[in-house]
């Protein structure tokens, strides 16, 4: 996993919870904490895993709660920051999501090391998209939380997010319950 995840957790601890917090987290966890933490460098995958299970424990969250905190973090502050113009030039979720794949790419082709999932997002009706998750990470759970973030991002109609399977997920948008209610 690149550096600038675990950078952006340590960036959402610190300044949600503060640095003492994030200082136990490291000592309980497998993470070297003496190591400065580069948004370029790899770090392995279970030391951000064991990262974020101690971050659970420590600050006493729940999965989905710690998952939306980091995904608010990445996506509201950390992900703007990294990429501005991506956030600038698109006014709702559906216009991100439209081009989060060719972000993805260019994370991978630029940022050596990086394997960034593919999603691939298929239009089921007018206001459900579906999204297969290939990854050699089994971060289903994150991905759903990143769905949840982008929506509180733009303020807009991602209304329901749903797990299908491991690599699946159900992303419902407001018109949906609209078109229902109106039947
Ligand atoms: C400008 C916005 C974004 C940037 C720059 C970005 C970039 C990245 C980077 C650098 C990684 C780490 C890859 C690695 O360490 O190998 C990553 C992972 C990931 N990204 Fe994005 N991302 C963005 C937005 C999103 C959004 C909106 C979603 C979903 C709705 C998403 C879903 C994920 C997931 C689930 C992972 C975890 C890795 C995995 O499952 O294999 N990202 N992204």
């Amino acid at each position: 996993m690149k550096g600038a995840f675990l950078k952006c957790m340590k960036e959402m601890v610190v300044t949600q919870h503060g640095e003492d917090q994030w200082i136990e987290i490291l000592t309980a966890s497998d993470f070297p904490n003496k190591k400065p933490i580069l948004a370029t460098s790899t770090v392995p995958d279970e030391h951000f895993y064991s990262v974020l299970k101690t971050s659970q424990r420590q600050l006493k969250m729940g999965r989905r709660q710690l998952y939306d905190a980091f995904a608010d973090y990445w996506i509201c502050i950390y992900g703007p920051r990294l990429s501005p113009r991506q956030f600038e030039e698109c006014s709702n979720s559906r216009e991100f999501l439209a081009v989060l794949d060719h972000i993805h790419e260019t994370v991978q082709r630029r940022v050596r090391g990086a394997k960034p999932p593919t999603l691939t997002m298929e239009w089921q009706s007018e206001d459900i998209m579906i999204v297969t998750y290939e990854s050699e990470r089994e971060l289903v759970d994150l991905l759903m939380a990143m769905f949840r973030a982008l929506g509180r991002y733009f303020n807009d109609d991602i209304e329901r997010v749903e797990k299908i399977d491991s690599t699946h997920v159900r992303v419902g948008f407001a018109e949906l319950v609209d078109i229902s209610a109106a039947q």
